[in-house]
């Protein structure tokens, strides 16, 4: 693959997306939206956190992989699988004793807007899209701060019995407290000895333990549900946050009914306009019951499009009885590329989508069902968009506006990438996916699917990583439904 050749394609990309961008009537963003405390961890914070536990019991936890952390010696496990792995994952606690023992032995860095609704939100909104309606059932008003001030960016609000939209600063719920979630960064390259055991950083990523007290509920306000029509004109939605379902709650009620809510929501959706297409983006989901149900009664049937990572396509074929297929995405060999290509292949399938977007470090899969309106060089230029909109994020931590997006053009197109998809090439010629000259389009043709395969640009020393996937999977669905409704 030509390197210089993608570089150009991104920046024809970039200026196509940004024409057809004002073709967009509006978009709906729910549900999860949080602050994001976050701390980069440096050798002398870990060397801090570690003298204060015995060595041999973070190794025994270390062993039990705890999926939720009730006590402190849970937090250091799973960062030191983290790190070990180089893999990000977001645990719950459902206590606030973690967050005051974190705020006394480590403190953070920063705050700022998190949760894949509110940096979805903020994202859209400064693409400066005409419309951004977001929608977060636990607005406080600490939290509605960290929305973009801008015109464009509306939630709803209840007054005198009718939904109106408001700036979020003027929408929030008096009264409610703020879900904050820490975010431990690590780079590349950090050495780390417990017990004995030596290993070193393979890759920058991060650790969130994310904060899920009693009283939040993944649920739409009765009003809101009965006059989503006020939300509209809507030519599309992003919802996240399902991760956040518990199986039981203590009032008796259970997944099952916020499952079902759930789905009446998307539904509604649809049938105000036939022609809205839903995103769901994933992320990781500790508990097994919830992530099927998430997959197969929420995602599938019901949404279009579905955004996920290498680590999260592995979690999902897993629950999906996809295991071998599963480990062999997760192991990463030199086949694991293709494995990533099949297990994504597979989720379209089994979920009946249209869409599964795939974002791995260096480059991106897409998945398409046959007969998308859309031409394969279309949703090329989508994921080039969001491969500039993730370098720019990557560089400055934030994207201000569509020119500052501009700059993500000047960060190269990952020669590890390159590398990686020209190992894929040999796979997909010899099973006539495609011929070599439409390999180095990034076009493959299936029996039952075609797909689209970018090298992606990546920064070398990013000022964070929390919330990439999430720019890039609203920036490349967002391109997508302006260039359905330019046509
Ligand atoms: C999840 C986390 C949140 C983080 C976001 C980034 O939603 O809960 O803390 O900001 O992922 O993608």
């Amino acid at each position: 693959m030509d390197i210089q050749e993608w570089e150009q394609r991104h920046t024809d990309a970039f200026y196509n997306v940004k024409k057809s961008l004002p073709y967009l009537e509006g978009m709906f963003v729910a549900y999860n939206s949080n602050i994001d405390a976050i701390k980069h961890l440096t050798d002398e914070d870990l060397c801090r956190l570690m003298e204060l536990f015995d060595e041999v019991d973070i190794q025994k936890r270390v062993e039990t992989y705890p999926r939720e952390i009730n006590e402190p010696l849970d937090f250091m496990a799973r960062l030191l699988i983290s790190m070990r792995e180089g893999k990000a994952a977001e645990i719950p606690t459902h206590t606030s004793d973690i967050h005051e023992w974190l705020k006394a032995h480590l403190g953070f860095d920063y705050a700022r807007m998190g949760g894949q609704a509110g940096i979805i939100s903020n994202l859209l909104a400064r693409l400066e899209l005409k419309k951004v309606v977001a929608y977060i059932p636990w607005l406080s008003e600490e939290q509605a701060d960290y929305f973009a001030a801008s015109d464009n960016l509306l939630h709803p609000k209840l007054e005198d019995g009718k939904v109106v939209l408001k700036p979020p600063k003027e929408a929030f719920k008096p009264g409610i407290e703020s879900k904050v979630n820490w975010i431990f960064e690590y780079s590349r390259g950090l050495e780390v000895t417990c017990n004995g055991n030596n290993f070193t950083v393979p890759r920058d990523n991060r650790l969130i333990i994310s904060s899920r007290p009693k009283w939040i509920r993944l649920d739409m306000d009765r009003e809101i549900y009965e006059q989503l029509e006020s939300l509209y004109p809507i030519d599309g939605a992003m919802l996240s946050g399902y991760q956040m379902i518990k199986e039981e709650y203590e009032d008796g009620s259970t997944y099952k009914d916020y499952v079902s809510h759930s789905v009446k929501v998307i539904e509604k959706l649809k049938a105000l306009n036939p022609e809205l297409r839903i995103h769901v983006e994933l992320t990781s989901i500790q508990n097994r019951v919830i992530r099927k149900a998430i997959l197969t009664e929420i995602v599938a049937r019901h949404v279009h499009s579905l955004g996920l990572d290498t680590v999260e396509v592995a979690n999902a074929l897993n629950v999906l009885g996809h295991e071998e297929l599963s480990y062999s995405v997760i192991r990463k060999e030199e086949n694991g590329i293709t494995s990533l290509y099949h297990g994504a292949v597979q989720l379209l399938k089994d979920l009946s989508l249209e869409r599964v977007h795939v974002h791995s470090l260096g480059f991106y899969i897409c998945i398409l069902a046959k007969g998308h309106p859309l031409t394969l060089k279309e949703h090329r230029d989508a994921l080039l968009f969001s491969s500039t909109l993730a370098g720019a994020k990557a560089l400055t931590g934030d994207i201000e506006n569509l020119d500052e997006a501009a700059a993500g053009l000047e960060v190269p197109v990952s020669g590890k990438g390159i590398e990686d998809l020209e190992n894929f090439k040999l796979y997909c010629v010899g099973k006539r996916l495609c011929t070599p000259e439409e390999f180095e389009f990034g076009y493959l043709y299936g029996a039952d699917h075609n797909a689209v395969i970018i090298p992606s640009k990546v920064v070398e020393k990013p000022k964070s990583t929390v919330g990439i996937g999430d720019t890039i999977s609203a920036g490349a669905f967002a391109a997508m439904l302006a260039t359905m409704k330019q046509k």
